[in-house]
This record gives structure tokens, C-alpha cells and sequence, in this order.
């Protein structure tokens, strides 16, 4: 199969990982459109997200998502180039809402198919805002469901795990802390506004995998068990004393513990290797403190780092449609190609319109490659 490289192509992207319905429109790296639907709410009634409810929410949203991403866009189905859908990791019921739709427009269009990597595309995000995605870098990803500390040889291709949570990821310890505090789900975002009045050093939170040795077996690991634990210990014995829980110092503090761990390590991994990028991407990049101290920690190491806007941070399709679009502009293989030739061919045309959602995708695979013959 021959692939051309498209230099500023136009790829419609779909993301159904979660309880976010995406669809975004890019050219090369600029976002054209990008429009999300959310389940959250009715998630929010069970504290947190039922893979049903998810499923239903997609089926419901995703016409009117495509068509109002299509048309703020500004742009006819007929013109894109290429589909890019997540594929994983995710809810695997919810994935396969976004990949049916992807192999059907795929089809009816007659236009190639990535099946790609949901946190690959958390990085990926960021080069429709601060340009091409250097080579290599270091990528820090902080997610509802995943932490992991990724050295990037390039985007569309060569991904490799440098660290990794040992337990919870980032944004579930924000989760499970925001219910200990009586916060809504999910908790992040609101962990994040309470703790703007507190203090961040009012409770002396642990930092996991910092000990030496831990420094030593599990150098750029993560754990946020323990941490999730001593806040629940410290709110219990509060309350057992008839002393109130100072929500915000304890949002602050906990808050203060995640970011300080996730800092130190991307930046010691970044120096380890020489690397003078990092790019941090995933809903807990959204965070405010997170953010700010990046910014000014990286720039004191003499690290340049890159974090998209808080809105590109969380799910959506622009980070779907700019992982293609990368993919595109490297010449790589679509999942499925344009159809027409072999469709004259029943039996093989099964074998091309179809791959399936993989719910456990492992971060090293970019994208899905085409199904064997
Ligand atoms: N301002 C914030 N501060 C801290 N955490 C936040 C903030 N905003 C969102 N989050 C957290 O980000 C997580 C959602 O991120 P994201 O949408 O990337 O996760 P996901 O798609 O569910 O998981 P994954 O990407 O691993 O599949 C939630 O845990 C949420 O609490
Ligand atoms: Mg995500």
C-alpha cells in the first residue's frame, strides 16, 4: 500500500473514549472547529463515570456533534482527507460509538481511517498550539486514567515509557480526594478553586516514591495510594476531634503534594536525558497550581515547558484530529485505506472496513495498524 504525505491536510478527529463526545475539524496545525458534548452531568449524579451511560450519551450526541463541528468549520464532508478516531485506551462500549462512526464516514467518503492512541493524542494536542512537537522530548501525562512519564522520538511513531503510576493515576487521586472533601465529581477542578484561598504547606502530605529507595527501583514512578490515604486518615482524625476539616488548606496541600512529585520527576527525567522539552498533557494539566509551577520550575532547570490551554487538556476531539493530521503529514498508514478498489471484492472487504476498539491500547502504539489479510 502507498501512502502520499499530505502537507497541510484536513482531518476530521473523533474522540468517545470517556463521557466526552469530540469532533474537531484541523488543516496541518491549525483548529478549524472544535466541538464537545458531555455525559458529565448525568455521571456526576453516580460520583463518577458509568460505561454505559457513556455509551448511550455518544449514540445520542455524536450526529449533532459531527454536523455542528463540520459546519463551524466551514468546511464540506467531501474535502477532508483523512478520519482520525480514537481507538484506546478508554471505556470500550464508549470507543466503539466513535470508531462504528469513523468506519462508516470512512466508507461513505471513501477516505482513510486512523485508529489512534487516545493519550498519545493528549500530547499531540499541543502542536496546534505551540507548533511541530520536538524531537525527542519528555511527556508528562496526567489523566483521569493514566500517569505516565513518556519520552517522545517522534509523535507519530516512536513513544516510549519512561515511568509510570505504580497505583492510582493523578486525576482519580483528585477524584477520590474531592468526595473524602464533600467536593462534586469530578474532583479536580474543583480541588483546584477550593484550594485557592488555602494553604499549601498547612499539612505536610507525603510524596510517593521519593525515598531513596525508591529514588533507586522506582526513579521515575509514580504512587498516589498513600497520599490518598493520609488524607483520609487526617480528615477522619479531624472530624473524630470535633474540629472542622479546613477544606481549603487541605485541598492545597494535597494538591501542593501531587504537583510537587510531578514536577521533580519530569524534570530530573528530563535532565537524566538530556532532553530540554516537556510537554504535559491530560485533564490534571488543566490544573492551575500544576501549571503555574511548571512553568516557573521548568524555566529555572533550564527546561522549555509546553502545556495546551486548560480546554485542550481534558477530552476532545482536537487532539484526536491533530494526532492524524500528524500522521497524515508523515506519510504513516492509515488503519483502513480509501476503499474502492477492494470493496469489489467481498470477501476482503469485511477485513477493511473493520478493526476493533482496543479498551487496554498500550502507550507505545501511536496508532493501529492495517488488519491483516
Ligand atoms: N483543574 C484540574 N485540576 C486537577 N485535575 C483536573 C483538573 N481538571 C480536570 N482534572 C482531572 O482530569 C481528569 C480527566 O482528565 P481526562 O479527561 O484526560 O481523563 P480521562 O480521559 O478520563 O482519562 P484517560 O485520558 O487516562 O483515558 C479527571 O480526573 C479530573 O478530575
Ligand atoms: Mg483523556
Amino acid at each position: 500500500m502507498y501512502v502520499t504525505a499530505v502537507s497541510e491536510p484536513l482531518v476530521l478527529g473523533i474522540e468517545t473514549s470517556c463521557d466526552e463526545t469530540g469532533v474537531a475539524f484541523v488543516r496541518g496545525q491549525q483548529l478549524l472547529s472544535d466541538v464537545i458534548a458531555t455525559s458529565v452531568d448525568e455521571q456526576a449524579r453516580f460520583g463518577g463515570v458509568v460505561p454505559e451511560v457513556a455509551s448511550r450519551a455518544h449514540v445520542e450526541a455524536l450526529t449533532a456533534t459531527l454536523e455542528q463541528a463540520r459546519s463551524r468549520a466551514g468546511v464540506a464532508w467531501h474535502d477532508i482527507d483523512a478520519i482520525a478516531v480514537t481507538a484506546g485506551p478508554g471505556l470500550v462500549g464508549a470507543l466503539l460509538v466513535g470508531v462504528a462512526a469513523a468506519q462508516g464516514i470512512g466508507v461513505a467518503l471513501d477516505k482513510p481511517v486512523y485508529g489512534v492512541n487516545h493519550l498519545a493524542s493528549h500530547i499531540a494536542v499541543d502542536r496546534l498550539v505551540h507548533g511541530e512537537i520536538p524531537q525527542p522530548c519528555m511527556a508528562l501525562l496526567v489523566s483521569g486514567g493514566h500517569t505516565s512519564l513518556l519520552r517522545v522520538n517522534d509523535v507519530t511513531q516512536d513513544i516510549t515509557q519512561v515511568g509510570r503510576t505504580l497505583d492510582d493515576a493523578a486525576g482519580e487521586a483528585f477524584d477520590k480526594v474531592a468526595r473524602m472533601l464533600g467536593l462534586a465529581f469530578p474532583g479536580g477542578p474543583h480541588i483546584d478553586a477550593a484550594s485557592q484561598p488555602g494553604d499549601p504547606g498547612y499539612i505536610d502530605f507525603p510524596r510517593g516514591l521519593t525515598d531513596a529507595a525508591s529514588d533507586r527501583e522506582h526513579r521515575h514512578d509514580f504512587s498516589f495510594s498513600g497520599l490518598k490515604t493520609a488524607v483520609s486518615r487526617w480528615v477522619a482524625a479531624a472530624n473524630r476531634e470535633g474540629i472542622g476539616v479546613p477544606i481549603a488548606d487541605v485541598a492545597a496541600s494535597f494538591q501542593q503534594a501531587v504537583v510537587d512529585v510531578l514536577i521533580m520527576k519530569s524534570l530530573r527525567a528530563c535532565a537524566e536525558a538530556n532532553i530540554d522539552t516537556l510537554i504535559i498533557g491530560g485533564g490534571v494539566a488543566a490544573n492551575s497550581r500544576l501549571r503555574e509551577q511548571a512553568m516557573r520550575r521548568g524555566h529555572e532547570a533550564g527546561v522549555t515547558v509546553r502545556i495546551p490551554p486548560a480546554i485542550l487538556c481534558t477530552d476532545n476531539g482536537a487532539m484526536v484530529a491533530s494526532l492524524g493530521s500528524a500522521l497524515v503529514s508523515a506519510g504513516r498508514h492509515p488503519t483502513i485505506a480509501a476503499l474502492s478498489p477492494d470493496l469489489l471484492y467481498p470477501e476482503s472487504a469485511a477485513i477493511l472496513v473493520g478493526f476493533d476498539a482496543d479498551s487496554s491500547l498500550p502507550v507505545e502504539l501511536v496508532s493501529l495498524p492495517p488488519p491483516a489479510r
